[in-house]
């Protein structure tokens, strides 16, 4: 039996594209976890899950929830499946590879080029009022990524920033079915960029040619979903933090100065832009006083165990030097975020060249919210420099 939360209107309280919930999702997380944690949702035919305990066993326990729905005969358009739908020892294979490849990296040379090209990106805003998301967070995580990749930057940036866009809005298809298709064509937009690297041996991690356990097209895949996993979510948490660091009293550009890797931690898991994670039960099994069975459809919250009163005190203020931090804002467990150091690092650099170029940064008119749930990020931020 599931309880459901309803409104005096009779509606399911969790509709996370609903106006209210893009405003402000953590108001309704928190109702979750206190009411009820391990929550059905109809409209996703899904466990929806709050409490910080529950999410990390479902992340860690990976044998009981799957991330491969082939496992479980359900069907996945084959431009889907990546690293990020497969299990060990499949999943282990690929991301070797690229854990190995971004291991070889000079990340102190690229994290120069980071905040070289974060200034040059500051410089052509000039004093004029600019739209960070637009002018600042996506060419500059577009121009890190490629950095990182060893490939240009895409003559036709606008065509790879609507189609990763696309794709952000189809991770909402199970609340907007209208979403599905676009999502998919947008891959393949990703794809043939790809596809182009691997044909001219540019941008690939060495070895990857060498796979033959698994199929070309899942390499291809999961190249695309490193790059604009890279890409997107750093992008989203750029623009995340800013505006709440703006929106929350810390408007003295000394915040920015300081920035340091565990002052990132903490604004991931203020305003991280992965809210949800998903994953298949593979085995029955019993979650916060709830029979699972096999097939069914579990949310990990992660952005709601992040606020977790119980592991987090005081969870909406920000403490820059909290320690410990087991926020999940970077995930947990063999699927957790092979790039979280890449974007700490995005983070800082841009931070410390906003420092050294201003003495102050403000909003300068209303922001957009993008009107997306599994991933939070904003579609307008207007701000003026000085
Ligand atoms: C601040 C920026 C970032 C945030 C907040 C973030 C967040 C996350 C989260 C929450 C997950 C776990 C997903 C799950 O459990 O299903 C994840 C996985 C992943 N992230 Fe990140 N990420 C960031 C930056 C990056 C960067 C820069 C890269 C690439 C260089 C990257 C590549 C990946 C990949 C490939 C996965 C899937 C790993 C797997 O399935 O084994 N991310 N990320």
């Amino acid at each position: 039996m599931s309880v459901h939360l309803t409104t005096s209107t009779n509606n399911e309280i969790f509709r996370p594209l609903s106006p209210e919930m893009l405003a402000d999702p953590y108001a309704v997380y928190a109702r979750l976890r206190g009411d009820d944690p391990v929550h059905w949702h109809d409209q996703l035919q899904a466990w929806i899950l709050t409490r910080h305990t529950d999410c990390v066993r479902v992340l860690k326990e990976v044998e009981t929830f799957s991330s491969d729905p082939r496992k479980l005969g359900k069907p996945i358009p084959p431009q889907i499946i990546s690293l990020q739908t497969m299990d060990p020892p499949e999943h282990s294979v690929i991301r070797h590879h690229f854990v190995a490849a971004l291991k070889q990296r000079d990340l102190a040379t690229w994290t120069d080029q980071v905040a070289a090209a974060a200034d040059k990106l500051l410089a052509a805003v000039g004093d004029e009022p600019f739209d960070f998301v637009a002018d600042i967070a996506e060419p500059l995580a577009l121009t890190a990524m490629c950095l990182l990749y060893g490939v240009d930057y895409p003559r036709d940036d606008t065509r790879f920033r609507t189609a990763s866009r696309t794709l952000a809005l189809g991770m909402d298809a199970g609340l907007a079915p209208d979403r599905r298709a676009p999502a998919l064509a947008a891959r393949e937009v990703i794809n043939e960029m790809v596809q182009e690297w691997l044909d001219r041996q540019v941008g690939v991690p060495a070895g990857l040619h060498q796979i033959t356990t698994v199929p070309r097209e899942y390499i291809v895949n999961s190249t695309r979903a490193v790059f604009d996993a890279g890409y997107s979510t750093t992008a989203n948490f750029l623009a995340n933090a800013v505006h709440w660091l703006l929106t929350n009293g810390h408007t003295d550009i000394r915040v920015f100065g300081e920035m340091d890797a565990r002052a990132v931690d903490e604004l991931a898991r203020l305003v991280g832009p992965v809210q949800a994670v998903s994953r298949h039960c593979h085995a029955d099994t019993e979650l916060g006083g709830r029979a699972f069975r096999r097939g069914d459809v579990v949310v990990a919250m992660i952005a709601a165990a992040n606020h977790d009163p119980d592991v987090f005190p005081d969870p909406r203020t920000a403490d820059f030097r909290r320690a410990p931090n087991p926020h999940l804002g970077f995930g947990r467990g063999v699927h957790s975020c092979l790039g979280s150091h890449i974007g700490s690092r995005i983070m800082v650099a841009l931070s410390h060249t906003l420092a050294a170029r201003y003495h102050r940064l403000e909003l300068a008119g209303a922001c957009r919210q993008r009107p997306t749930a599994t991933q939070r990020g904003l579609d307008l931020l207007p701000l003026r420099a000085r």
